[in-house]
Protein backbone atom coordinates (compact mmCIF):
# COMPACT_ATOMS: atom_id res chain seq x y z
CA UNK A 1 0.00 0.00 0.00
CA UNK A 2 1.36 3.27 -1.08
CA UNK A 3 1.64 5.89 1.81
CA UNK A 4 1.25 9.58 1.22
CA UNK A 5 3.48 11.81 3.40
CA UNK A 6 5.72 9.04 3.95
CA UNK A 7 8.96 7.46 2.03
CA UNK A 8 7.58 4.32 -0.07
CA UNK A 9 10.62 1.92 -0.32
CA UNK A 10 10.29 -0.92 -3.22
CA UNK A 11 10.51 -4.47 -3.06
CA UNK A 12 11.97 -4.73 -6.09
CA UNK A 13 12.31 -2.08 -9.23
CA UNK A 14 13.21 -2.98 -12.76
CA UNK A 15 14.03 -0.62 -15.77
CA UNK A 16 12.65 -1.23 -19.02
CA UNK A 17 12.17 0.77 -22.42
CA UNK A 18 9.05 1.44 -23.74
CA UNK A 19 6.67 3.18 -26.41
CA UNK A 20 4.25 1.43 -29.39
CA UNK A 21 6.57 2.24 -32.18
CA UNK A 22 9.73 0.83 -29.84
CA UNK A 23 7.67 -2.09 -29.49
CA UNK A 24 7.00 -2.78 -32.90
CA UNK A 25 10.26 -2.61 -34.00
CA UNK A 26 11.72 -4.87 -31.27
CA UNK A 27 8.84 -7.45 -32.12
CA UNK A 28 10.38 -6.93 -35.84
CA UNK A 29 13.77 -7.46 -34.87
CA UNK A 30 13.06 -10.89 -32.68
CA UNK A 31 11.39 -11.61 -36.28
CA UNK A 32 14.44 -10.89 -38.46
CA UNK A 33 12.97 -7.88 -40.02
CA UNK A 34 14.64 -4.94 -40.10
CA UNK A 35 13.28 -1.33 -38.98
CA UNK A 36 14.10 1.78 -38.56
CA UNK A 37 13.22 3.46 -35.02
CA UNK A 38 11.85 7.23 -35.81
CA UNK A 39 10.85 10.05 -33.53
CA UNK A 40 12.64 12.07 -30.87
CA UNK A 41 14.83 11.15 -28.54
CA UNK A 42 16.86 13.72 -25.87
CA UNK A 43 19.36 13.78 -23.24
CA UNK A 44 20.66 10.40 -21.13
CA UNK A 45 17.56 8.78 -21.32
CA UNK A 46 17.60 8.90 -24.83
CA UNK A 47 21.30 8.32 -25.27
CA UNK A 48 20.69 4.48 -23.50
CA UNK A 49 17.11 4.07 -25.14
CA UNK A 50 19.15 4.07 -28.83
CA UNK A 51 22.04 2.14 -27.14
CA UNK A 52 19.39 -0.61 -26.28
CA UNK A 53 18.05 -0.55 -29.69
CA UNK A 54 21.08 -0.92 -32.09
CA UNK A 55 22.35 -3.83 -29.52
CA UNK A 56 18.68 -5.53 -30.61
CA UNK A 57 19.93 -4.58 -34.13
CA UNK A 58 17.48 -2.11 -35.06
CA UNK A 59 18.63 1.33 -36.84
CA UNK A 60 17.85 4.31 -34.90
CA UNK A 61 17.01 7.46 -36.76
CA UNK A 62 15.85 9.41 -34.26
CA UNK A 63 15.65 13.39 -34.33
CA UNK A 64 17.70 14.23 -31.01
CA UNK A 65 16.57 17.40 -29.20
CA UNK A 66 18.51 20.27 -27.42
CA UNK A 67 17.20 19.74 -23.94
CA UNK A 68 15.12 17.78 -21.98
CA UNK A 69 15.28 14.20 -21.34
CA UNK A 70 13.24 11.17 -22.96
CA UNK A 71 10.48 10.71 -20.47
CA UNK A 72 10.23 8.11 -17.86
CA UNK A 73 7.18 6.81 -16.71
CA UNK A 74 6.44 5.47 -13.74
CA UNK A 75 4.27 2.47 -12.83
CA UNK A 76 4.01 1.20 -9.44
CA UNK A 77 2.69 -2.32 -8.28
CA UNK A 78 1.46 -1.88 -4.78
CA UNK A 79 -2.54 -2.30 -3.69
CA UNK A 80 -3.28 -1.29 -6.85
CA UNK A 81 -1.54 -0.38 -9.98
CA UNK A 82 -0.40 3.18 -10.56
CA UNK A 83 1.17 5.16 -13.49
CA UNK A 84 2.96 8.15 -13.46
CA UNK A 85 3.26 9.65 -17.24
CA UNK A 86 5.54 12.10 -17.71
CA UNK A 87 5.40 14.60 -19.57
CA UNK A 88 8.40 14.63 -21.97
CA UNK A 89 10.68 17.06 -23.31
CA UNK A 90 9.30 19.67 -25.60
CA UNK A 91 9.09 19.05 -29.74
CA UNK A 92 9.69 22.72 -31.40
CA UNK A 93 8.18 23.70 -34.96
CA UNK A 94 12.32 23.29 -36.26
CA UNK A 95 12.21 19.84 -34.19
CA UNK A 96 9.31 18.42 -36.06
CA UNK A 97 10.34 19.76 -39.25
CA UNK A 98 13.27 17.66 -38.93
CA UNK A 99 11.45 14.96 -38.35
CA UNK A 100 9.60 15.05 -41.88
CA UNK A 101 13.29 15.85 -43.57
CA UNK A 102 13.43 12.03 -42.08
CA UNK A 103 10.28 10.90 -43.72
CA UNK A 104 11.36 12.13 -47.62
CA UNK A 105 14.17 9.41 -46.71
CA UNK A 106 12.04 6.36 -46.31
CA UNK A 107 12.49 4.26 -49.64
CA UNK A 108 9.52 3.30 -52.01
CA UNK A 109 7.81 -0.39 -51.16
CA UNK A 110 8.94 0.47 -47.07
CA UNK A 111 6.21 0.03 -44.91
CA UNK A 112 6.10 2.90 -42.39
CA UNK A 113 3.77 2.21 -38.99
CA UNK A 114 2.91 5.28 -36.63
CA UNK A 115 2.07 4.24 -33.57
CA UNK A 116 0.59 5.42 -29.92
CA UNK A 117 0.11 8.97 -28.99
CA UNK A 118 1.86 12.48 -29.51
CA UNK A 119 2.99 14.97 -26.73
CA UNK A 120 0.39 17.16 -25.44
CA UNK A 121 -0.03 20.28 -26.94
CA UNK A 122 0.86 18.66 -30.64
CA UNK A 123 -2.00 18.75 -32.92
CA UNK A 124 -4.27 15.55 -33.99
CA UNK A 125 -3.33 16.14 -37.32
CA UNK A 126 0.15 15.51 -36.82
CA UNK A 127 -0.28 11.61 -38.66
CA UNK A 128 -2.64 12.84 -40.86
CA UNK A 129 0.06 15.06 -42.00
CA UNK A 130 2.83 12.63 -42.25
CA UNK A 131 0.62 11.03 -44.56
CA UNK A 132 -0.12 13.68 -46.78
CA UNK A 133 3.62 13.88 -46.58
CA UNK A 134 3.85 10.34 -48.54
CA UNK A 135 0.96 9.95 -50.62
CA UNK A 136 2.34 9.82 -53.94
CA UNK A 137 4.89 7.51 -53.00
CA UNK A 138 4.61 3.21 -52.55
CA UNK A 139 4.70 3.12 -48.52
CA UNK A 140 2.47 0.57 -46.54
CA UNK A 141 1.40 2.77 -43.92
CA UNK A 142 -0.09 1.44 -40.34
CA UNK A 143 -1.58 3.35 -38.15
CA UNK A 144 -2.35 2.65 -34.61
CA UNK A 145 -3.57 5.61 -32.95
CA UNK A 146 -6.53 6.71 -31.06
CA UNK A 147 -9.15 9.48 -31.97
CA UNK A 148 -9.16 12.15 -34.09
CA UNK A 149 -5.53 11.40 -34.36
CA UNK A 150 -6.57 8.30 -36.19
CA UNK A 151 -9.89 9.75 -37.73
CA UNK A 152 -7.84 12.69 -39.89
CA UNK A 153 -5.40 9.65 -41.00
CA UNK A 154 -7.99 8.05 -42.81
CA UNK A 155 -8.40 10.14 -45.82
CA UNK A 156 -4.76 9.23 -47.02
CA UNK A 157 -6.30 5.74 -47.65
CA UNK A 158 -3.48 3.95 -44.95
CA UNK A 159 -2.81 0.17 -45.38
CA UNK A 160 -3.62 -1.04 -42.55
CA UNK A 161 -5.46 0.11 -38.98
CA UNK A 162 -5.52 -2.01 -35.86
CA UNK A 163 -8.24 -0.06 -33.44
CA UNK A 164 -8.22 -2.92 -29.98
CA UNK A 165 -12.70 -2.59 -29.32
CA UNK A 166 -12.28 0.39 -27.02
CA UNK A 167 -10.83 2.16 -29.20
CA UNK A 168 -13.21 1.46 -31.63
CA UNK A 169 -15.67 2.00 -29.23
CA UNK A 170 -15.18 5.04 -28.38
CA UNK A 171 -14.45 6.39 -32.07
CA UNK A 172 -18.13 6.32 -32.47
CA UNK A 173 -19.23 6.88 -29.08
CA UNK A 174 -20.95 3.26 -29.11
CA UNK A 175 -20.51 0.49 -27.04
CA UNK A 176 -19.33 -2.55 -29.32
CA UNK A 177 -19.19 -5.99 -27.93
CA UNK A 178 -20.16 -8.62 -30.55
CA UNK A 179 -18.81 -9.68 -33.69
CA UNK A 180 -21.44 -7.88 -35.82
CA UNK A 181 -21.03 -4.63 -34.05
CA UNK A 182 -17.11 -4.42 -34.64
CA UNK A 183 -17.75 -5.34 -38.45
CA UNK A 184 -20.44 -2.87 -38.90
CA UNK A 185 -18.01 -0.35 -37.07
CA UNK A 186 -14.89 -1.41 -38.40
CA UNK A 187 -16.52 -0.70 -42.45
CA UNK A 188 -17.11 2.56 -41.12
CA UNK A 189 -13.65 3.05 -40.96
CA UNK A 190 -13.34 1.40 -44.28
CA UNK A 191 -15.97 4.00 -45.73
CA UNK A 192 -13.52 6.83 -44.11
CA UNK A 193 -10.54 5.50 -46.24
CA UNK A 194 -8.88 2.73 -44.26
CA UNK A 195 -8.08 -0.09 -46.55
CA UNK A 196 -7.95 -2.98 -44.33
CA UNK A 197 -8.98 -2.79 -40.35
CA UNK A 198 -7.96 -4.90 -37.63
CA UNK A 199 -10.14 -5.04 -34.29
CA UNK A 200 -8.04 -6.57 -31.45
CA UNK A 201 -10.26 -7.71 -29.02
CA UNK A 202 -7.54 -9.25 -26.14
CA UNK A 203 -8.44 -12.72 -25.29
CA UNK A 204 -11.53 -12.85 -27.86
CA UNK A 205 -9.17 -12.85 -30.49
CA UNK A 206 -9.45 -10.59 -33.41
CA UNK A 207 -11.49 -9.72 -36.57
CA UNK A 208 -9.89 -8.54 -40.01
CA UNK A 209 -11.67 -6.47 -42.58
CA UNK A 210 -9.75 -6.84 -45.82
CA UNK A 211 -9.93 -4.42 -48.41
CA UNK A 212 -11.39 -6.42 -51.00
CA UNK A 213 -14.72 -6.93 -48.47
CA UNK A 214 -13.55 -10.38 -47.29
CA UNK A 215 -13.97 -10.47 -43.55
CA UNK A 216 -11.30 -13.06 -41.51
CA UNK A 217 -11.48 -13.97 -37.78
CA UNK A 218 -9.81 -15.92 -35.26
CA UNK A 219 -9.30 -16.98 -32.15
CA UNK A 220 -6.55 -15.86 -29.64
CA UNK A 221 -4.06 -18.54 -28.44
CA UNK A 222 -4.88 -20.45 -25.18
CA UNK A 223 -2.60 -19.48 -21.87
CA UNK A 224 -2.11 -17.52 -19.03
CA UNK A 225 -2.03 -13.78 -19.29
CA UNK A 226 0.72 -12.18 -16.81
CA UNK A 227 1.43 -9.01 -19.13
CA UNK A 228 -1.09 -6.46 -20.50
CA UNK A 229 1.02 -4.00 -22.52
CA UNK A 230 2.22 -4.44 -26.41
CA UNK A 231 -0.03 -7.15 -27.02
CA UNK A 232 -1.27 -4.92 -29.92
CA UNK A 233 2.07 -3.58 -30.99
CA UNK A 234 3.36 -7.52 -30.85
CA UNK A 235 0.30 -7.99 -33.32
CA UNK A 236 1.02 -5.39 -35.83
CA UNK A 237 5.15 -6.88 -35.68
CA UNK A 238 3.50 -9.96 -36.33
CA UNK A 239 0.81 -9.09 -39.21
CA UNK A 240 3.85 -7.13 -40.97
CA UNK A 241 6.32 -9.67 -41.09
CA UNK A 242 4.25 -12.53 -41.92
CA UNK A 243 2.17 -10.72 -44.48
CA UNK A 244 5.99 -9.53 -46.21
CA UNK A 245 6.79 -13.05 -46.52
CA UNK A 246 3.02 -13.77 -48.06
CA UNK A 247 1.40 -10.94 -48.55
CA UNK A 248 -1.76 -13.22 -47.46
CA UNK A 249 -4.27 -11.96 -45.23
CA UNK A 250 -5.08 -14.72 -43.06
CA UNK A 251 -1.67 -15.94 -42.99
CA UNK A 252 -0.65 -12.46 -41.37
CA UNK A 253 -3.67 -12.00 -39.17
CA UNK A 254 -2.87 -15.37 -37.67
CA UNK A 255 1.28 -14.67 -37.03
CA UNK A 256 -0.38 -11.46 -35.74
CA UNK A 257 -2.42 -12.87 -33.46
CA UNK A 258 0.26 -15.48 -31.80
CA UNK A 259 2.35 -12.87 -31.55
CA UNK A 260 0.05 -10.30 -29.90
CA UNK A 261 -0.78 -13.58 -27.67
CA UNK A 262 2.81 -14.49 -26.99
CA UNK A 263 3.69 -11.01 -25.66
CA UNK A 264 0.30 -11.25 -22.80
CA UNK A 265 1.94 -14.80 -22.25
CA UNK A 266 5.30 -12.89 -21.37
CA UNK A 267 6.61 -10.64 -18.77
CA UNK A 268 7.46 -7.78 -21.05
CA UNK A 269 7.48 -8.22 -24.95
CA UNK A 270 7.63 -11.61 -26.23
CA UNK A 271 11.12 -12.93 -27.45
CA UNK A 272 11.40 -15.42 -30.60
CA UNK A 273 11.04 -18.84 -28.52
CA UNK A 274 8.23 -17.87 -27.00
CA UNK A 275 6.52 -16.53 -30.05
CA UNK A 276 7.35 -19.99 -31.93
CA UNK A 277 6.53 -21.73 -28.80
CA UNK A 278 2.93 -19.84 -28.95
CA UNK A 279 2.52 -20.04 -32.70
CA UNK A 280 3.24 -23.82 -32.53
CA UNK A 281 0.34 -24.52 -30.08
CA UNK A 282 -1.98 -22.26 -31.95
CA UNK A 283 -1.63 -24.18 -35.51
CA UNK A 284 -2.04 -27.95 -33.96
N1 LIG B 1 -4.88 -12.64 -22.70
C1 LIG B 1 -4.67 -12.93 -23.98
N2 LIG B 1 -4.73 -14.21 -24.40
C2 LIG B 1 -4.52 -14.54 -25.69
N3 LIG B 1 -4.24 -13.64 -26.65
C3 LIG B 1 -4.17 -12.32 -26.31
C4 LIG B 1 -4.39 -11.91 -24.96
N4 LIG B 1 -4.25 -10.57 -24.92
C5 LIG B 1 -3.96 -10.18 -26.19
N5 LIG B 1 -3.92 -11.23 -27.03
C6 LIG B 1 -3.66 -11.22 -28.48
O1 LIG B 1 -3.04 -10.01 -28.85
C7 LIG B 1 -3.91 -9.25 -29.71
C8 LIG B 1 -3.79 -7.78 -29.38
O2 LIG B 1 -4.20 -7.58 -28.04
P1 LIG B 1 -5.09 -6.36 -27.56
O3 LIG B 1 -6.40 -6.39 -28.25
O4 LIG B 1 -5.09 -6.40 -26.07
O5 LIG B 1 -4.24 -5.13 -28.13
P2 LIG B 1 -4.09 -3.64 -27.57
O6 LIG B 1 -5.18 -3.33 -26.60
O7 LIG B 1 -3.95 -2.76 -28.74
O8 LIG B 1 -2.69 -3.73 -26.81
P3 LIG B 1 -1.54 -2.62 -26.60
O9 LIG B 1 -2.02 -1.33 -27.20
O10 LIG B 1 -1.30 -2.54 -25.13
O11 LIG B 1 -0.32 -3.13 -27.30
C9 LIG B 1 -5.31 -9.84 -29.49
O12 LIG B 1 -6.12 -9.67 -30.62
C10 LIG B 1 -5.00 -11.31 -29.21
O13 LIG B 1 -4.81 -11.99 -30.42
MG1 LIG C 1 -3.07 -0.87 -28.85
Amino acid sequence: MLNGGKTNRARSDKLSYGGKGINVSVILAELNVKSTALGFAAGFTGAELERILKEKGINCGFVHLDSGNTRINVKIISDKEYEINASGPTVSDGDLAFLFNRLDEISDYDWLVISGSVPGGMNNGIYAKILERLKYRKIKTVVDAQGDLLLNTLKYKPFLVKPNVFELSELFDAKITTEEEIEFYAKKLQAFGAKNVLVSRGKNGAVLICESGEIIKTKSAEGVQINSVGSGDSMVAGFIAEYLKFSDFSRALKFGTACGAATAFSEGLADKRKINEVFASFNE
